[in-house]
């Protein structure tokens, strides 16, 4: 009888990856660097940041960490409060603090993504009319300039901006980030103008560096109709995948594309209202957002059209019992082979976040300080001295970045 159980077991299956193939994992500034205080997100009335997880202190122990679990790249973001405290003001300090920051990740041997913008604006930009203003897209490629004159020696890949859609809708239409906007007008015109200002960047980039990869990270979901067979909800679920990703792109100069891709929507257009379902098998994380893996499959062969290298900038899940997040990072995985399999030609993947991190309220009833998600690969104890606890399901996916393969 035994024999006969083992003789029908399946033998595993090794998935190799691409040789080259980059595995990593993403912050940004605000949302773990602590003392910030000088960007429209700290001076409004959402909940601080405050001393976040202290990576600015302890950055060195954060990359020892991820170096430790196999990882070969990360994304980092510099904060423009920063580096230009007020206009036309350089903080040099803060120059070589992030010079030392690169320095660090290049000595362990990552391939360093670096983003200038992740959805914080220096107080003065913000109070000049931030990305509703066009003066902004000025001030802001001259930051890009310092930048590069300062630190692009030691940036492999730019990404000019963090998801511009995102930034639009919940600081302009929904009104529930800073600057608080109620407008689609203006969430229209921010979106233009955060998409121009990436434009420029990419130019002036380029001037500093011919053969620089830069792209910009664009959120993307799945966008499917909750049933297939109604003309409406496919009407829907076709405009939102096409105003996300055809528009988008075919209005900016990219040498990659950048991908955070976490959820899935499913659309119904009933009495006139367009709503979400969630499906009754469905498993959400603590965010509440649908699991869906094979929607990151399809948005793959989607962006194949647009023939350039795809990274996945973010894919991650709020998981405080971590109990979901291993196989959460195989399933995705799983895809991305299989999309890379028909062609697709995705280079790297890296997990949200690194560490567990302020997240951007949205839903207050579960998001009070900023702190209840936890995202990270690495638990912030944040009541004990912000001591960091590797989670189990951070070794499965350094087996992963190991051996460059999924097994299953
Ligand atoms: C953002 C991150 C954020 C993550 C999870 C992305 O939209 O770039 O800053 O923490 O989603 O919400």
């Amino acid at each position: 009888m035994e024999t006969k159980s083992k003789n029908t077991r399946k033998k595993p299956k090794v998935l190799k990856f691409p040789e080259g193939f980059l595995w990593g994992a993403a912050t940004a500034s605000y949302q773990v660097e602590g003392g910030i205080t000088n960007n429209d997100w700290a001076r409004s009335k959402m909940p601080p940041a405050g001393l976040a997880c202290d990576h600015y202190h302890r950055y060195e122990e954060d990359f020892r960490i991820a170096k430790k679990l196999g990882m070969n790249a990360q994304r980092i973001s510099l904060e423009w409060s920063r580096i230009e405290p007020e206009r036309d003001v350089w903080n040099e300090d803060e120059i070589y603090h992030y010079q030392h920051v690169l320095e660090c990740l290049k000595r362990n041997g990552f391939t360093t993504f670096v983003t200038l913008q992740h959805l914080t604006l220096p107080v003065w930009v913000a109070k000049a009319g931030g990305w509703s203003s066009k003066a902004t897209i000025k001030e802001y490629t001259h930051y890009v300039s310092k930048v590069a004159v300062s630190l692009g020696h030691l940036i492999d890949f730019w990404i000019t901006v963090n998801e511009p859609s995102m930034h639009a809708s919940f600081g302009y239409n929904y009104g529930t980030w800073p600057p608080f906007k109620r407008s689609f007008l203006k969430f229209l015109k921010v979106y233009r103008n955060m998409l121009d200002a990436h434009n420029r960047a990419y130019e002036m980039i380029h001037g500093h560096y011919p053969s620089a990869m830069v792209g910009f990270t664009h959120s993307i979901a799945f966008n499917e109709a909750a049933n297939r067979r109604s003309f409406f909800d496919s009407l829907v679920a076709r405009f939102a995948n096409l105003a996300s990703i055809k528009e988008t792109y075919l209005r900016t100069k990219n040498d990659f594309l950048g991908v955070n891709y976490y959820f899935h929507n499913k659309y119904q257009l009933k009495l006139l209202q367009v709503k979400k379902v969630v499906g009754k098998n469905s498993v959400l994380t603590d965010k509440g957002w649908e699991i869906y893996p094979r929607g990151l499959y399809e948005v793959l062969k989607k962006l194949s059209a647009f023939k350039k290298p795809i990274y996945i900038t973010e894919n991650g899940v709020a998981d405080a019992r971590d109990v979901l997040r291993a196989e959460f990072i195989r399933s995705h995985v799983k895809e991305i082979h299989r999309a890379i399999k028909r062609g697709s030609q995705v280079r790297g993947y890296f997990y949200w976040s690194l560490l567990d991190n302020y997240e951007w309220p949205v839903d207050k009833r579960i998001e009070k300080t900023g702190y209840e998600m936890k995202f990270g690969l690495v638990k912030v104890d944040f009541e004990k001295g912000l001591k960091r606890i590797i989670r189990p399901s951070a070794r499965v996916y350094a087996e992963i970045c190991r051996t460059n393969s999924l097994i299953i």
